[in-house]
């Protein structure tokens, strides 16, 4: 887990964190007025993105790190290497980072032993002046996953 730059980070992640920003203003937030952005990058440098859309019954709500799951996966990709996220309010600003919840981290690491690697993580306040990298191994230490279940992660690549 490190803290890292804006300016130090790779054009790769840069344009990653770019477009979980983009993606953070089509957050659907009524209830928390909170707006959440994710990027994902798969293995062939496609970028998948999404916000949460929250819901009147409030635990039926989507992170935006989920959204952005189910986005890839309707283009069948379920291989990537990085996920960027950042936040921001309808009316303020994070001074620190904003990092997935528990349920957000558990489907970032099937995703994980799917796609054969341990998955960076860039985590960042609002205006990109805070920011951290770390893997999903970092953020859920010894995950449930599918392997444990003995699943042919190869298979669903
Ligand atoms: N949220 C995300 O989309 N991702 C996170 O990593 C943390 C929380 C959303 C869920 C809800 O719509 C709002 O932020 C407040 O919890």
């Amino acid at each position: 887990m490190k803290n890292i730059t804006y300016k130090k980070l790779s054009e790769t992640q840069r344009k990653l964190l770019d477009a979980a920003e983009k993606a953070m203003k089509t957050a659907y937030n009524p209830y928390s007025h909170f707006l959440v952005g994710a990027a994902l990058l798969s293995e062939n440098g496609k970028t998948f993105t999404g916000s949460n859309v929250e819901n009147a019954g409030y635990s039926s709500t989507i992170c935006a790190e989920r959204s952005a799951i189910v986005s890839a996966n309707a283009k069948g990709v379920r291989v990537f290497d990085k996920v960027a996220i950042i936040a921001r309010g309808d009316t303020f600003d994070t001074k620190d980072i904003t990092s997935p919840c528990g349920v957000c981290r558990q489907m970032l690491f099937e995703l994980a032993q799917i796609s054969g690697k341990d998955l960076e993580v860039i985590m960042s306040s609002t205006k990109k002046d805070k920011i951290v990298i770390a893997t999903i191994k970092e953020l859920l230490p010894l995950g449930f996953g599918p392997k444990d279940i003995f699943v042919d992660v190869k298979k669903y690549r």
